[in-house]
């Protein structure tokens, strides 16, 4: 079951469906699913639109009536040009089908894809006619590729309009032509960043950078929505333009800045790009520990294209892009991010009451976190404290996070004062007869917290979920003293809030299915990676009390009941896992990194103090992960963890544990059960009974045709 389907290729549903029938708008010839035309003019309008998704897919379905439609528009001499552009409001193309990737049996098989796609696209470069990418939304991976190889790029200055070549994150590389036009377009040092790195690029810097060349304004409301309006704009303009390149009264050439001119220069010179490769190289090694093959992969294409010619530079692009989408490294980074996928759903259901109003008690580094990744995603939001001093500094916290975004132009300022308008500080109980849920984040004393649920519960209403930010003391030990415990619930967010992506949910017995449904609702309001796990008793929960934020005392300060003496300095180590997945390859998460991370677990503390070790790095590490594993494994005996992919995605995304694993549970898969087994068995002979293997372990490594992910 926790094998998500991401993207959907095809879907026959869809062709019985009555917007089938209305689809009339298809220019030239047959019923097309995937892509239309329609001409306005001597221009023709080449629209994208996967069935039954958000996102348009580059599958094999939309890439063949592309062809098809594009032989057709080469054909008609009454068409003088193209655009492309999306039928979808948020999405261009959001990249390549990895369905379609993954279903490849052989190395061989995935750069024959890639082959195909830079066939296509060196099409679309050398057409007689010209061709405007529109862009709104999406572009990633082989969408940006694709708009790449157009002769004009015109996109929207939207929020949602987001440039990026994603596949480092999923260990693989551009494999459309892009490792080889990208820095002939923006220049080989910002084109290592873009491929490198894999992040976002927002409209305005895009064209910064050359890689759009025009921008449209995002218009207001009008009789239509917004975003209706700006499309239909943003074709207009992209039409007018593709009409200009055909009859010459316009030019493709952009003129580059003196910057460009100057790298670009420089990059010639072949000693200059050979101390280029060499710096990026150096940085790649000391960030992945050589754990990632994909970035140093993308080096070496790069390089063979610009120092050995086009031919060489196609050829090592598919051929590395064949090599890379078979490695292990590549398994688990799509494992990772299918997995994020599945967080992102509410398995649930729908809740009964959407959660507007949310109070917060505590406004200390976690409950002035909770606030604000609350009231930015919409959420009216009570933030409340005992004390004036705590609640000033929670409220700036809030102020803080939100003036960051100012500061970085992905919010105005107009925006942040609208969304703190509906930030609440107060230090009483006023209010909360309308507050649908309360986040506590209170001291971690169970007295302290025992008082605040029966203040809460007195005012609060009889709809309303109670959730604890707790980590060290058990759930179902709070919820004993509720009158009403199957409202209340675990919600374990990771410092700081507003960076860290999970959030991992915590039930008891007692806590409804619906109470379950509305705190995922709300973790997932607040852009995280949702996992739900069962109370456990004795380590209260998996991967919270595993990891150790560093214990409660040592740990975050927090306002509400804090006993008097000195604040201390909240401990960061939270710092070292989450984040954008690209964050947490890159700076280093790899293993040494990660086992430096356990030494503070309480877990794992007792076994290496009591064994001072005389052995390799490579076998503590090995202690480490396989004591780990063995206790992930035992969560999802015990029913702790309810699948697999949970128990993947929070190990990754809470704790460090190296993506390139991709999870404890697809280690498992892919270093074998059995040798696994029979690792603890040998760490057990020498130090005890904390590495006796559980039975899951035992059972999957008895049956070697039993794998945790398909
Ligand atoms: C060329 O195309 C532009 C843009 O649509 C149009 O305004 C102009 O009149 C056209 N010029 C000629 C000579 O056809
Ligand atoms: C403020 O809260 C209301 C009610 O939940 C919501 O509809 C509105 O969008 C929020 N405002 C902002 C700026 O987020
Ligand atoms: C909230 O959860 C975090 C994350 O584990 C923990 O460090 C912190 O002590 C908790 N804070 C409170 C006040 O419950």
């Amino acid at each position: 079951a926790h094998h998500v389907k991401l993207f959907y290729a095809g879907s026959f549903a869809f062709l019985k469906s009555p917007e089938h029938k209305l689809m009339t708008h298809f220019c030239l010839f047959p019923a097309r699913t995937h892509v239309s035309c329609d001409i306005k003019g001597d221009v023709a309008v080449v629209r994208f639109n996967t069935p039954n998704s958000k996102v348009n897919t580059l599958s094999k379905q939309l890439s063949s009536e592309f062809t098809d439609i594009m032989n057709e528009i080469w054909a008609n001499e009454a068409v003088k040009s193209a655009v492309l552009i999306s039928s979808k409001p948020g999405s261009f193309i959001a990249g390549a089908d990895l369905d379609m990737i993954e279903a490849c049996k052989t190395s061989q098989e995935v750069s024959q894809l890639s082959q195909e796609g830079q066939k296509m696209l060196e099409k679309i470069e050398q057409s007689p006619k010209p061709i405007v990418a529109a862009i709104s939304g999406s572009c990633l991976g082989g969408g940006l590729e694709l708009a790449i190889a157009c002769h004009y790029r015109i996109a929207t200055k939207e929020k949602k309009t987001v440039l990026a070549t994603p596949e480092v994150l999923l260990g693989l590389l551009p494999g459309a032509g892009g490792t080889q036009r990208l820095p002939k377009m923006v220049g080989l040092p910002a084109a290592f960043d873009v491929m490198l790195t894999g992040r976002n690029i927002r409209a305005d810097r895009a064209k910064k950078m050359g890689l759009v060349d025009q921008l449209v304004d995002p218009l207001g409301p009008g009789v239509k929505s917004p975003e209706a309006r700006t499309i239909e704009y943003l074709e207009e303009v992209a039409i007018n333009f593709a009409r200009g390149l055909a009859n010459k009264t316009v030019s493709a050439k952009r003129s580059k800045g003196l910057m460009q001119k100057l790298t670009d220069y420089a990059m010639a010179v072949p000693f200059v790009r050979q101390q280029v490769y060499k710096t990026v190289e150096n940085k790649v090694q000391k960030q992945t520990k050589g754990l990632y093959p994909a970035p140093l992969k993308i080096i070496e294409t790069v390089k063979a294209g610009l120092d050995q010619g086009r031919d060489a530079g196609y050829l090592a692009e598919s051929q590395n892009f064949g090599q890379l989408a078979v490695t292990k490294e590549s398994k688990a980074l799509l494992g990772l991010y299918r997995g994020q996928v599945y967080c992102k759903k509410n398995k649930f259901g729908t809740p009964q009451r959407e959660v507007k109003t949310l109070a917060v008690l505590g406004a200390g580094l976690m409950g002035a976190g909770i606030a604000q990744v609350s009231v930015d995603k919409g959420l009216k939001t009570i933030l409340k404290d005992t004390a004036q001093q705590g609640l000033d500094r929670g409220q700036q916290q809030v102020f803080k996070g939100l003036n960051s975004k100012v500061k970085k132009k992905s919010l105005t300022s107009f925006e942040r004062d609208s969304i703190l308008s509906n930030l609440t500080g107060q230090l009483d109980y006023k209010g909360f007869e309308k507050a649908d849920m309360v986040i506590e984040a209170v001291f971690e004393d169970i007295n302290i917290k025992h008082r605040v649920l029966k203040e809460v519960e007195a005012v609060i209403p009889a709809h309303c979920v109670f959730a604890s930010n707790t980590s060290a003391l058990p759930i179902s030990q709070i919820a004993a003293v509720s009158k009403r415990p199957e409202k209340v619930i675990g919600m374990h967010y990771f410092s700081p809030v507003d960076r860290m992506q999970l959030l991992e949910i915590i039930t008891t017995d007692k806590t409804s299915q619906d109470t379950a449904a509305s705190a995922v609702a709300v973790g997932l309001k607040q852009g995280k990676v949702v996992i739900v796990v069962k109370v456990r008793e004795r380590t209260q929960v998996c991967w919270g009390a595993a990891g150790g934020t560093g214990g409660v005392q040592s740990g975050e300060e927090e306002a509400e009941g804090r006993p008097p003496g000195p604040r201390q300095l909240p401990a960061r180590r939270g710092q070292r896992g989450g984040m954008s997945l690209w964050r947490i390859i890159l700076p280093g998460l790899a293993l040494p990194t990660f086992c430096a991370g356990f030494t503070c677990s309480s877990i794992l503390r007792s076994p290496y103090r009591l064994f001072p070790c005389s052995c390799t790095e490579e076998d503590i590490q090995m202690r480490l992960v396989t004591r780990f594993v063995n206790e992930a494994a035992m969560c999802l005996q015990e029913g702790i963890l309810s699948s697999p992919v949970e128990g993947d995605i929070g190990a990754v995304f809470g704790l460090g544990f190296p993506p390139c694993l991709g999870g404890p549970f697809r280690y498992v898969d892919s270093y074998g059960a059995k040798q696994l087994v029979d690792k603890l068995r040998k760490y057990e002979a020498v130090y005890g009974s904390q590495f006796t293997p559980c039975q899951l372990l035992l059972d999957y490594a008895n049956n070697p045709s039993k794998k945790f992910h398909q």
